[in-house]
């Protein structure tokens, strides 16, 4: 056995996780252990110092997995840094390192090469109330030349023998967040995307589940990268059966040259290892981004009924229309009226106007007031869509700033719904629309504003440089959104990308929801929230009651079903509710009003998701003595009996009185006459049923009939403790 000499071990405690590191002054950290949480007792003096025996055949070099692997120095794995300068000091070894804690359970390590003349700053915080992990990464060139770096992961984290699965997010527009699950082998795992914005294809994030680990119990681990473009992400398969997981930026060729004396910061990394199976993860997770979502005052206020004036009136805005949409909208208790694209200069269609920033004086003589002085008066705050990164040729931007745009010598751009991509990192252009956007928000009463982004990047050059500009363009919206939240702290403000393709951790730094997806069909919803409720918690993903038939699948379902799955999000509609007929009105306002006595407890409360078998799903949210469940039949039974549903997190010593609570009509099971035969729904459906929390967390409970695509809400709330 081998030691590594003089070296110190640190760790760092959360509720239910831990992470141990070795150091010494000379060479890299290495990874000891993240997993299950150690006793406070535990010492890490006495672990043992010592690493893998020898293979034959083998380096004099030890391959222990440190918290940044470097090239060409004896690690044959993929390694964190690839960089060079001309060719020359492609090898890097960490010689010289130091440690310093910054606060409880904070470490920053210095990792530096005195011979390649780079360094890396590394910060390790494990949030003990939360346990996730947040991992920031900067490089630095000390050297006198530039250094061309390659790639440079924000994170490699250690993965142990027992990970068998991983769970990613795939998807395309109007069907985003897609889980899909792959056994772990001896090849490489990976995900990239170079789509300059997060993307509805790849989310930057996954999942791994250990041997047997399941919803509800078992050991996982998750990792996300907190931003918003380019990134990869890989698992690779390590000699002793364990795995390193790196996750990172993905840089385009020569985007990334330190020039001397200067450092990059990547962006950072937020993992959690849970015993508690998805839904411990999960919960970390939540409880993470609502501790850092950017509210004025820190707290969240109470999340508005929406109205959305996309699927009701596309491009087609006249403010008659407007205010008549807005009347009948309040008439069901929205709250919040969100203009959508079509009210500015030249747009009548997506070929036009993006760019000028100003209102169309043809649609709107008088300018927008008008609306948002009727908006006041219906007591409906007013939100506003915008599209700041993008132009379209035909617009007066375009035709004063052509050379604003990004784009490569002598290729002709690549347009994408008739637009091209602003250089945002051109100052005079940030400023430009900073400009265009306090003069919106001086002038009118804006609450909220939807910021759109429509288009993958490509061609992204610096039109002066020649350079990649994918990085900088990412690095400069984030800098355009805080001047703004700076500028207006009680602005909120929505991450749309055509649908969900921007609905990552990272812009969550700036935004307070995202446009979860264009698919506003409830069946397609269960499972875009259930996707990306994996990572986000409930009170940021917009979830909007749809027409029937949906716009986007043509695919129809009740009121109920489409209502009873907006509940699971930020609820809104997003449909011409004039049109809706009086049982419908009556029926959504039913909905409106449950939703308002339940958001605090749907936004706040943890979340829990399972699945039933036989089509059906659920999700609760409360805590474990006071949850609301909503339950959703997808598929139509292939059984004789219903299903039973298990609620594990259930309090085994106390019993639970049982009720439903939504608006629909009762659902008795006693339409088919057995003699002496009584279900449980028939009390749930009236006095509500007493059932104890150990029969309902192993045996579960009986559901109902219930015809396909329908749903049901219940409260569970404890009535005693059963000694
Ligand atoms: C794409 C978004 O996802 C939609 O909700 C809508 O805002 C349109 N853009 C408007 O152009």
């Amino acid at each position: 056995m081998m030691s590594r000499g003089n070296s110190k071990t640190v760790c760092l405690h959360g509720l239910t996780s831990s992470v141990v590191l070795d150091y010494n002054d000379t060479e890299a950290p290495v990874w000891r252990y993240w997993g299950a949480r150690l006793q406070d007792e535990f010492d890490a003096t006495s672990l043992p110092h010592y690493l893998n025996p020898a293979p034959p055949a083998t380096l004099t070099t030890e391959s222990a997995l440190t918290l940044a692997p470097t090239y060409g120095a004896g690690w044959f794995q993929q390694p964190a840094l690839r960089a060079h300068r001309h060719g020359q000091q492609f090898v890097q070894q960490w010689q010289r390192v130091t440690v310093e804690a910054l606060a409880h359970n904070h470490l920053q390590f210095f990792l530096a090469d005195d011979i390649a003349r780079i360094s890396l700053t590394m910060s390790l915080r494990l949030n003990a109330a939360t346990d996730v992990l947040t991992i920031s990464t900067t490089l630095n060139n000390h050297g006198h030349d530039a250094l061309t770096v390659d790639c440079c992961a924000s994170a490699t984290l250690p993965l142990p023998a027992q990970a068998r699965h991983v769970e990613a997010i795939h998807g395309i527009w109007a069907n985003e967040f897609r889980v899909e699950r792959e056994p772990l082998t001896r090849s490489t795992w990976r995900r990239d995307n170079n789509r300059g914005r997060t993307s509805h294809d790849n989310f930057p994030a996954a999942v791994v589940l250990c041997e047997s680990a399941t919803r509800h119990v078992g050991h996982v681990y998750g990792a996300q990268l907190n931003w918003s473009g380019n990134h990869t992400q890989s698992i690779e398969r390590l000699d002793d059966g364990a795995y390193q997981w790196q996750l990172g930026e993905a840089f385009a060729p020569g985007e990334v040259i330190l020039e001397s004396a200067t450092s990059i910061t990547l962006a950072s990394v937020s993992a959690a290892f849970s015993p508690h199976g998805l839904n411990g993860l999960a919960q970390s997770f939540h409880a993470a981004l609502h501790q850092r979502l950017p509210w004025r005052d820190g707290a969240m206020p109470p999340r508005r009924v929406h109205f959305n004036t996309w699927e009701a009136l596309y491009f087609a805005h006249s403010e008659l229309e407007l205010m008549t949409l807005a009347t009948s909208a309040a008439e069901l208790g929205v709250e919040r009226f969100v203009l959508d694209d079509g009210w500015f200069h030249g747009r009548t269609n997506d070929r036009a106007g993006l760019g000028d920033w100003w209102v169309d004086r043809n649609k709107y003589p008088q300018g927008l007031m008008p609306l948002a002085r009727h908006l006041e008066a219906l007591g409906m705050s007013f939100g506003l869509w915008v599209e700041p990164e993008m132009v379209n040729p035909d617009s007066d931007l375009y035709r004063q700033h052509p050379d604003w745009v990004l784009s490569v010598d002598q290729r002709e751009s690549i347009l994408g719904r008739h637009q091209l991509v602003l250089n945002l990192a051109l100052p005079e252009v940030s400023e430009y629309l900073f400009h265009q956007l306090n003069n919106l928000c001086s002038a009118l009463p804006i609450a909220y504003l939807k910021w759109d982004m429509n288009r993958d990047l490509a061609m992204a050059a610096s039109a002066s440089t020649g350079r990649a500009s994918y990085r900088a363009q990412v690095l400069a919206l984030y800098q355009l959104l805080r001047r703004l939240n700076d500028a207006f702290p009680a602005l909120e403000i929505e991450s749309c990308a055509s649908g969900g393709g921007r609905a990552d951790a990272g812009i969550l730094q700036f935004c307070h929801r995202v446009w979860t997806s264009d698919n506003n069909d409830a069946v397609s919803r269960v499972a875009i929230q259930r996707g990306a409720m994996r990572w986000l918690p409930p009170a940021v993903l917009g979830s909007h009651v749809g027409a029937a038939p949906s716009h986007t699948t043509g695919r129809s379902q009740s009121l109920d079903f489409r209502a009873a799955v907006a509940l699971g999000g930020h609820f809104g509609c997003e449909l011409d509710v004039r049109a809706l007929d009086s049982v419908s009105r009556h029926t959504l306002h039913q909905w409106i009003l449950l939703y308002k006595r339940l958001r605090h407890q749907l936004h706040h409360g943890v979340v829990w998701q399972g699945e039933a078998g036989d089509g059906v799903v659920w999700q609760a949210h409360g805590s474990t003595t006071s949850l609301v469940i909503l339950i959703y039949r997808l598929q139509p039974t292939a059984q004789r009996y219903p299903p039973t549903m298990l609620l594990p997190m259930l309090a085994k010593t106390k019993r639970y009185l049982i009720e439903r609570i939504d608006p629909r009509e009762p659902i008795f099971d006693t339409t088919v006459a057995v003699k002496n035969h009584k279900c449980l729904f028939d009390d749930i459906n009236g006095q509500g049923a007493r059932l104890h929390g150990e029969w309902l967390a192993n045996h579960g409970l009986t559901l109902p009939h219930l015809m396909a695509e329908t749903a049901i809400v219940l409260t569970l709330n404890a009535i005693s403790d059963d000694t």
